[in-house]
């Protein structure tokens, strides 16, 4: 037979959590500790793209995903190609990937969400898989945690599940992309560095050592996941934005909580954070939220483009790029609110 190359390109947008998920119940299956939520971003600003062409990468998790589909591929036929593969064929084959983000890696910006996300769905495609998105979340999910909620746009819960083998812990998308779109997201890069401990070690310190952590699990999340999925349903800004900031805050308690601490957020991001809470309490109701994942870079939320552009323009007074630097490497998002 002639060679070929069967070859799946996919592109996976990352999200950011507005509850978050931090500890595992079970490290090898990756299980959540509680419950979360997040908003997946728009695939223009930051995405993964994926190419796998029928791999020889080491590395667990990259090869758990792989185990998991080459499992459920499917047969495949090109008839004018004279391609045939038998579900089988699928267990040796070798698969070739090549993968980046058009984002900064490893700085606290959910990269192995989109990374993960994108990986399991082209290895989806190129295996023909049958299973749903919600199926292949929990694949996904055993690549990196916060990965099973970028395989939906809109908002998505990432659900505990009840079974030992983690097959129902997946993400359920809660409202679609169109649901809420007049919401802007704007993110500033306080540092592109990579973080000195990554989610997994920190997770793992925070679990053992973190008494917060615990209530934070089983009393204060189970009510605020109550909470946001209401707010989220009837579009209800003022309260998202409350619980959207209350929970990053606790995260990062959380963080402090832990032995030995957890500084993912610098000096900049305090001031980022009194900002916008001083914005918040000048107006009497919030207009802006704010969350940050595991490291300095804030992610900000507001409720339409008026209010972006304003938060646009103030970030770049108050907060100016480093001279010399386009505020379009600073700031990721819809720049053209500044026009
Ligand atoms: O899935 P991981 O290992 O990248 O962990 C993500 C943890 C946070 O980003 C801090 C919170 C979250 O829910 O995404």
């Amino acid at each position: 037979m002639d060679k070929w190359i069967l070859m799946t390109t996919a592109r996976a947008p990352t999200n950011i959590a507005v509850i978050k998920y931090w500890g595992k119940r079970d490290e090898t299956l990756i299980l959540p500790l509680n419950e979360n939520i997040s908003v997946t971003l728009d695939l223009d600003h930051l995405s993964a793209t994926t190419t796998v062409a029928e791999i020889s990468l080491s590395g667990g998790r990259f090869q758990t995903c792989l185990r998991e589909i080459r499992y459920r591929g499917e047969d495949f036929k090109d008839e004018k190609k004279g391609i045939c593969i038998k579900k089988e064929d699928w267990q040796t084959l070798h698969v070739h990937i090549a993968s980046f983000n058009n984002f900064p890696t490893a700085a606290g910006l959910a990269s192995s969400a989109a990374g993960f996300a994108c990986l399991v769905y082209s290895l989806a495609k190129l295996m023909n898989l049958k299973e749903n998105c919600s199926q292949l979340s929990a694949i996904a999910r055993q690549g990196s945690g916060s990965a099973c909620r970028s395989l939906y746009g809109g908002f998505v819960k990432w659900t505990m599940g009840n079974e030992l083998n983690g097959s129902d812990s997946l993400a359920v998308q809660l409202v679609d992309e169109t649901h809420w779109d007049d919401i802007v997201i704007i993110i500033a890069v306080v540092s592109s560095r990579q973080k000195d401990t990554s989610s997994t070690s920190g997770m793992r310190d925070s679990v053992e050592s973190s008494a917060l952590l615990q209530y934070r699990a089983k009393t204060i999340v189970p009510k605020r996941m109550i909470q946001m999925d209401k707010a989220i349903k009837t579009r209800d800004f003022a309260s998202f934005a409350k619980l959207t900031c209350a929970d990053s805050n606790q995260f990062h308690a959380v963080c402090l909580d832990t032995v030995p601490p957890i500084f993912y957020l610098n000096n900049t991001s305090h001031r980022i954070i009194n900002f916008m809470e001083r914005w918040n309490h000048n107006e009497g109701t919030p207009q802006v939220a704010y969350t940050f994942d595991a490291g300095p870079n804030a992610v900000m939320l507001a409720p339409n483009r008026k209010v972006g552009a304003l938060l646009l323009q103030r970030l770049l007074f108050y907060f100016p790029p480093p001279s010399g630097t386009e505020p379009t490497s600073y700031i990721l998002g819809d720049t053209s609110l500044l026009e």
